[in-house]
Order: structure tokens, then sequence, then C-alpha cells
């Protein structure tokens, strides 16, 4: 029980030895898990076979599970941590993985499948096979991080090729993908879809979470690009998933609820993804983003890890503060509810962000919601601004550190010395257990590693947004009607029309919409109305207060998934 002994002991003897040993664990895990992850990308990862060009496996298990698909949300983490390397000069022999993973999508986003086609809502499909086919079976569809995920990723490179002088690239191969993922999240993102863990039909944190930050980054590459009218129908959306993404936060427990259906206590990993996979350096410990040093963030932290403490027994016998083996949520029964590397990892490298951060401040701040985290590592603190040259700084940094490595060191002793990481490992006796080689599980080793040094990536914008007052929702895509009535009329007649949908004023009289006579005697009305919605509606003539309706029966028409119409009537 080597971490048991390091993490509970560590105030005493116990931290250095276990610094040295998650150091020999990097060592050699680092470049393991480097192999491993290119391992499980075609065409010729020695794990992936069968994947077309730039197709992201998530794992070469075929049975028990059956992994071997590709996800679009597994997908972009991994892309993004590639991009990660490439970009920081970590690996330069990636640049043909990274433009494979351009063309697969590109194909990809115009397969159509069980969600819809590309412009019906198709790119909410969660996963397709390795060969660029639809998969048809049944699943929890949609999922609408993917699209938002991709885009981000796909952002991240496209920013590099521009600073490197390859805007012409990013024009023509980059942003035509990204821009079809952000329309379908300006449209999509108020609208439930099913979480990352595949469970729950909802709104999810991490879901939203990806979206502010891919519509706030997509907005600004799309002005940068030139293609305002992409700006701004981001930008229009942003204030509404800012507003809420703020609505996910429990204030009485302090963590974040992160589905708003499922029946679970919310405790989820799903909050921490977020919170490292939207950290921005330059936003400090901004709370309305969840930066990783915010106080909610930690508060939550505390919540997720300590949901675990007690139900697996590899936690047994530990301090009530040492660093354990965490899984996806308390309530977890996927192969009988196991702690996960991934969400072990992403438990870590949250704290390393905050490090990172309160060392650029030089200073960290304990309010009422962080307090219960802070007194973890010292029950007498209190709130408060601890600068860098106070010994409670030095003291709590030093033993948050230990805690964040001590997440690795629980990793480091359920990894066999092949260094090969599944996809979880058991609750009773840490063996690997589940998919075998998990893309996402490497990755999420890598972006750890690499906070751990204090890694940062370009900032995404977060502190340059601005909170409304009061949220706004989107009911979705919606269909440009353009209403053609022929209808001739007296001198001080006017057409309107009224109808079943709100678009078209509850069958309103008052407040029924006018046509214009421009092309008289045909009136003509372009009405915004939501897609795939059935509705009736009639003309009227209106003369100076007076209401002929047209006669019975109602019109009726459908519309579409997107685009636009054009109804040609005649009065009646
Ligand atoms: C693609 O892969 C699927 C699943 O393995 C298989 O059923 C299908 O026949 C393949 N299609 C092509 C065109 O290779
Ligand atoms: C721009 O990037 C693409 C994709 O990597 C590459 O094929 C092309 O040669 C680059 N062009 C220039 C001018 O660097
Ligand atoms: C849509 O947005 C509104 C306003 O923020 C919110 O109350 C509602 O729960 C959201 N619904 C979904 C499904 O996201
Ligand atoms: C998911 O939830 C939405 C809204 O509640 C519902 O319309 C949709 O049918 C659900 N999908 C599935 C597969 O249950
Ligand atoms: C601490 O809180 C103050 C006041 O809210 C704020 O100005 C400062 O930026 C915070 N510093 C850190 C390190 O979070
Ligand atoms: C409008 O209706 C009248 C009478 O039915 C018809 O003669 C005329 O061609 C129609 N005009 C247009 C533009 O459809
Ligand atoms: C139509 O009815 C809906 C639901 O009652 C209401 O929210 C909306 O404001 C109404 N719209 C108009 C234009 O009357
Ligand atoms: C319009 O109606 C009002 C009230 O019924 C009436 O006083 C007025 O003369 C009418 N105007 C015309 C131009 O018919
Ligand atoms: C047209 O729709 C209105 C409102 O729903 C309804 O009251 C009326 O009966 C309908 N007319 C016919 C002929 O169905």
């Amino acid at each position: 029980m080597r971490s048991l002994l390091f993490a509970a002991f560590c105030f005493a003897a116990g931290c250095t030895a276990q610094l040295a040993s998650v150091d020999t664990y990097l060592s050699t895990e680092v470049p393991a898990a480097k192999a491993g992850l290119l391992a499980n990308i075609g065409p010729s990862g020695s794990k992936s076979s069968g994947a077309k060009a730039g197709v992201i496996i998530a794992s070469p298990s075929t049975s028990n599970p059956d992994y071997l698909y590709t996800w679009t949300r597994d997908a972009a983490l991994v892309f993004k941590t590639l991009t990660q390397l490439y970009a920081s000069s970590q690996d330069a022999t990636l640049r043909t993985t990274l433009d494979d993973y351009v063309a697969a999508q590109t194909t990809l986003q115009q397969v159509s499948n069980p969600s819809g086609t590309v412009s019906t809502g198709g790119l909410g499909e969660p996963k397709f096979n390795v060969n660029l086919t639809a998969f048809t079976g049944a699943w929890g569809r949609p999922q609408r991080d993917g699209p938002a995920l991709r885009a981000t990723a796909l952002i991240q490179y496209a920013n590099w090729l521009i600073s490197n002088g390859n805007t012409s690239y990013v024009t023509s191969k980059v942003w035509p993908v990204v821009k079809l993922d952000l329309d379908y999240t300006a449209n999509y993102w108020n609208q439930s879809g099913f979480d990352l863990w595949e469970e729950v039909n909802s709104s999810s944190f991490f879901t939203t979470a990806a979206q502010l930050r891919a519509l706030h980054e997509g907005a600004t590459l799309a002005t940068k690009l030139g293609q305002t009218s992409s700006a701004s129908s981001y930008n229009a959306q942003i204030p509404n998933v800012y507003c809420f993404l703020q609505s996910y936060w429990n204030p009485t427990d302090k963590y974040v609820t992160s589905n708003t259906g499922g029946g679970r206590s919310g405790k989820d990993a799903n909050s921490i993804i977020a919170s490292i996979h939207t950290f921005d350096a330059a936003a400090g410990c901004d709370v309305t983003t969840f930066q990783p040093c915010s106080d909610k963030a930690l508060a939550n932290h505390k919540a997720y890890v300590d949901s675990f403490r007690s139900i697996y027994s590899i936690n047994s016998g530990f301090a009530s503060n040492a660093a354990v083996a965490t899984g996806r949520y308390p309530e977890d029964v996927y192969y009988d509810g196991n702690p996960w590397y991934l969400t072990t990892f992403a438990a870590a490298e949250q704290l390393y962000d905050a490090l990172t951060v309160w060392k650029s401040l030089g200073a960290l701040n304990i309010t009422s919601t962080s307090l219960a985290f802070f007194q973890q590592f010292s029950p007498s603190v209190t709130t408060g601004t601890y600068s860098s040259s106070s010994s409670t700084y030095t003291s709590l940094t030093s033993a948050i550190r230990n805690y964040a490595d001590g997440f690795l060191a629980i990793a480091a002793e359920y990894t066999p010395s092949n260094g090969a990481l599944a996809e979880q490992y058991e609750k009773k006796s840490g063996t690997p257990l589940s998919a075998a080689d998990l893309t996402w599980s490497y990755a999420a080793l890598v972006t750890a590693n690499n906070a751990r040094s204090g890694y940062t990536q370009a900032s995404w914008g977060a502190s340059g947004l601005t909170l409304p007052g009061t949220c706004v929702g989107n009911s979705g895509p919606t269909v440009a009607v353009t209403f053609n009535e022929n209808a001739s009329t007296v001198f001080g007649e006017n057409i309107y029309i009224t109808g079943s949908i709100d678009a078209l004023s509850n069958w309103s009289t008052g407040d029924s919409l006018l046509l214009s006579s421009a092309n008289y005697p045909v009136w003509s009305l372009t009405v915004n109305i939501p897609a795939s919605t059935s509705f009736e509606y009639k003309y009227i003539r209106i003369n100076n207060g007076s209401v002929t309706w047209e006669s019975d029966p109602n019109r009726s028409y459908t519309t579409g998934a997107s685009g636009s119409a054009t109804i040609g009537d005649t009065w009646r």
C-alpha cells in the first residue's frame, strides 16, 4: 500500500518520497501514454487496424466492451492533446496526423446518421464506425458536446496555423468544419441531450461549459477570418450560454450539479473535466467560468473527491484529507462502478492548474465557499488573501501540490508495469478493468503531466465575458418561411396573417402580422418559424379596425429541419 503510506503521512517525511515516486512514474508513463495514444489513430496506428486516416479510435477493445468506434467527444479531446504536444514543440512529427484528423472530420460531418444529416442535427451523433460510416444501432443520442469540443480542438490548431503564416489552409480546410460545428452549437445549446457518460438525457454542465468556450473562441476566430455574420450569430448566443452555465451551482451544498436530470447527487467528474477543459490562465480565479482555482471549483473538487472515499475498498484506511481513487460519479453502476484513470488524472490536473495561476498572481484567496477545501490541509486556516510571501501560502500550496501528486500516485499504483491504461481499475483490487488501452486515459495522463509542469495553453478569452442580468433561452433552429398571398384589396384595406404558433401570434387578430404590398396583388411576409414544426394559419383583411377572415378550412404547413421555404396562397 505505497500510496496509502505516502498520501496519509504527507505532512511528515512521506511527501518527498511521494514526489520522487510520481516523478519516476511519469518518466516512463508519459512516453508510454504518447505511444499508446498514437497506436490508436488510423491509418498506421499499431492497434487501430481498419481505422481510416485521422480516425482516433476510443480503444482497440472489440468485446466486453466493444469500443472500436470513433467518438466525436473522445477524439476531439485527444486531438486537443495532440495539438498541445505539437504546438508546444514537444512532438514535430504529429503534423500529418493533425491534417488527417481535419480531413476525416470533414468527411464525417457529412455522413447521414440516426441523429440526422449535417443540416438537420446529425452533428450531434456521438459515435461512428472507424471506416467513417454511420453507426446505426441504438444509442444515447444526440450528444451535444461533440461539435463544441471538435471546434475547440480545431480552433487551437487554426490559431497555431494563423500565427505561423498559414491562414489560407485555415480558411479553406479548417474553418468550414469549425463553422458547421459552431452553427450547430449556437442552434442547439439550449436543447436536451445525453451527457458525456452517455446516460442522462438533460442539460449537462460539461456540455454547456464546452459550448461556451467553443462559441467564444469561435467568434474571435470568425472575426479574425472576416466571417462577420458567423461571429455575430455566435456572439448573440454567448451571453445566454454563459448565463445558463451559472445555474448548475448548488449554493447550499457547494458543488456543481452536473446534470439537470438523472436523479443523482450531481457530484460528477463531469464538472472537474469541465474545469480543466475550460482552463484559461489569463482569467485568474474567475468563478463565473469555473476556473480551476475559483472558490466554487475548489469546493466542488472536495465534494467530488469525498464522494468516493467510502465506496471503493481500495480507498479504505486513508486519512480524510488524502488523495484517493476517483471515478465518474458515486452512483455509477457501469461494470459495478469503479475508479477510472482519466477521472483520477483530472482530479490532479485541476489542482496543478490552480497552483500555476496562484503562482502567477502571487497570492491565493480563501473564501467561505472554498474554506473547507483549504482546511483539509490546514484545519485552522481562515478566509482571506494570502500573498506568496506568507508562510500560509507556502504551506498550503506545498500541501496542495502533494495532494495533486497523490492522485497520480494512486493511478501509478494501479498501472501495470508495461504502462497500459485501461478505462477503469477495479474498486476492490485495483486491477485494470473494462476497455484496454483507452485513448482518453492516455490523453488525460499527458495533459495532467503538462499541467504539473506549469504548461498553459493560449487564452480562449474567459475573462472577456459579460454576464447578463437575466438568462435567455434559445428555442433552436428556425426556417425562414415566406408567405405570399395573392389578394386584391380596396383602398385602406391591408392583409395580415395569424396562426397557431407564437411566431404567428397565437391566432390573435390584434397582434396579427402585416404583409407587404410591394408586389401587389401579391402580399408578402417572411417569418422565422421553428424547424420541424406543424402549424395552422389564415390570412385576414383589416380595414379601419374591421376584420374579415378567409373562409375555412385553416391552412396548415410543416417546416423542414433548416433553410427556408416559400408558400404561395390565394385569398379565399
Ligand atoms: C464499415 O464498418 C462497418 C462496421 O464494421 C461495416 O459494417 C461496414 O460494412 C463497413 N463499410 C465499408 C464501406 O467498409
Ligand atoms: C499550410 O498547412 C498545410 C497543412 O499542414 C500544409 O499542407 C501546407 O503546406 C501549409 N502551407 C504553408 C504555406 O505552410
Ligand atoms: C434553456 O435556457 C433556459 C434559460 O437559461 C433555461 O432555463 C433552460 O433550463 C434551458 N433548457 C435546456 C434544455 O437547456
Ligand atoms: C431526450 O430528452 C428530450 C427532451 O426532454 C426528448 O425530446 C427526447 O426524446 C429524449 N431522447 C431520448 C432518446 O430519450
Ligand atoms: C482575491 O480576491 C480579490 C477580491 O475579490 C481579487 O481582487 C483578487 O484578484 C483575488 N486574488 C486571487 C489570487 O484570486
Ligand atoms: C392573382 O390571382 C388572380 C386571380 O386569381 C390571377 O389572375 C393572377 O394571375 C394572380 N397573380 C399572381 C401573381 O399569382
Ligand atoms: C403565444 O403563446 C405563448 C404560450 O402561451 C406565449 O408564451 C407567447 O407570448 C404568445 N405569443 C404571442 C405573440 O401572443
Ligand atoms: C373608421 O372607423 C371609425 C370608427 O368606427 C369611424 O369613425 C371612421 O369614420 C372610420 N374611418 C374611415 C376612413 O372609414
Ligand atoms: C381553425 O383553428 C382555430 C384555432 O385553433 C379553431 O378554433 C377553428 O375551429 C379552426 N377551424 C377549422 C375549420 O378547423
